[in-house]
């Protein structure tokens, strides 16, 4: 959760605004978030990159690069991971996790993240 207190609960769209593996990009109190959905679950982030302040939220989504290693550890090429989805910023390419929001080499730079949730067809962000 942010180090903010957001307060205010805002409708956003509507639950078919934010496919499956998809995002909805709205601005919500003078501030533009990015709502995604992988895996049947809801996240919502600022549409601000941690590296130098680029729209992250309106990157690429694509699945995490995995490293094939076979038993002696060496590596036999890669592959997408489909149980992890990626957000890659249009600036220069920093990823973030979509179900964490972080970064997958350090983790201690992410994402800021907003409290999201469904309700009767309607999708609201807590800002
Ligand atoms: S601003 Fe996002 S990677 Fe640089």
């Amino acid at each position: 959760m942010t180090a903010t207190h957001p307060t205010t609960r805002h409708l956003v769209g509507r639950s078919e605004d934010v496919p499956e593996g998809g995002r909805h990009v709205v601005d919500v109190a003078g501030t533009t978030i990015g709502v995604f959905r992988f895996k049947g679950r809801l996240y919502a982030y600022e549409n601000v990159c941690p590296h130098q302040g680029g729209p992250v939220c309106q990157g690429r989504l694509v699945p995490r690069v995995a490293e094939v290693l076979d038993e002696d550890k060496c590596s036999r090429g890669q592959r997408f991971d489909s149980d992890d989805l990626h957000i890659v910023c249009p600036w220069h390419g920093f990823e973030y996790s979509v179900a964490t929001g972080a970064h997958p080499g350090h983790r201690h730079i992410r994402l800021r993240d907003f409290p999201v949730d469904e309700e009767e067809g309607n999708v609201y962000v807590t800002a």
